[in-house]
């Protein structure tokens, strides 16, 4: 139906005039500018009736180690990490696009080898080389930074990736899953890592409560991007 009234008004627009579009359409020149109207108006309440949230673009980047990982006080081996457990339920709350980080070198399988190898990553300031890096982000208008918390800031991976990006005039929320250290030093971290941006949410989740978190990590996701 709406596309007979475009079709009209797409006829006004190229004759210049009601009457010769009538003429063109074989309609009467009353019923055409009627038939113009009552789609422009139907037209302004569809956009009345979106919100803010449906008219927002949102993207996640995340990093998150599959594998041997430490849980509430143990080695266990996670077929899903907990970063990305948590962008999952994000996704699901707020309609996202989603960016896996991953390293060019793996690190190891073993997690006592893999501290050992992000902690030496942390003291050289390392910016490991990704498999496939974001350079443009200018599609969007959230951009959800999700992973853990290794000795205390993001994995050096994460921030290749955030320092190789233009956030102007973007907001950046993010979650940290965690051991126990909660936060730690990632807020002072994000204004230098996200040039431009502007700071919104955070959250911590610990890492043992990352399955039954759905319903918190939803409803913060959605109050950020409000
Ligand atoms: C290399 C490494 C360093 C970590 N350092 C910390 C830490 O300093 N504080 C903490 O609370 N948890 C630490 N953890 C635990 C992780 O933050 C935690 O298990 C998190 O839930 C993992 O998320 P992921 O499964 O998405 O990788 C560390 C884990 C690894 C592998």
């Amino acid at each position: 139906m709406l596309l007979r009234q475009i079709k009209y008004f797409q006829t006004v627009v190229e004759k210049g005039s009601f009457t010769e579009a009538a003429e063109a359409c074989y309609i009467s020149q009353s019923a055409i500018s009627q038939q113009i109207q009552w789609a422009k108006s139907l037209l302004s309440e569809i956009r009345l009736q979106l919100t803010k949230e449906d008219i927002m673009k949102n993207l996640i980047i995340y990093y998150s180690r599959r594998g041997q990982n430490y849980v509430n006080g143990s080695i266990k081996s996670l077929a899903k990490g907990n970063a990305e457990l948590i962008t999952g339920f994000i996704q699901n709350a707020v309609d996202a696009d989603v960016f896996e980080v991953d390293t060019v070198k793996p690190y190891d399988k073993d997690y006592m080898v893999c501290i050992e190898e992000a902690k030496a990553e942390l003291r050289a300031k390392a910016r490991p080389e990704l498999k496939e890096m974001l350079s443009d982000i200018s599609d969007y208008d959230n951009i959800f930074v999700v992973g853990p918390n290794w000795w205390g800031v993001y994995p050096m991976a994460l921030y290749t990736q955030l320092e190789a990006l233009d956030f102007t005039g973007k907001t950046v929320h993010y979650v940290v899953t965690h051991e126990g250290s909660g936060l730690g030093g990632v807020p002072k971290t994000m204004k230098s890592a996200c040039k431009g941006a502007k700071i919104g949410a955070s959250l911590a989740v610990h890492g043992g409560n990352a399955p039954s978190s759905k319903a918190q990590v939803e409803s913060w996701a959605r109050s950020a991007v409000k």
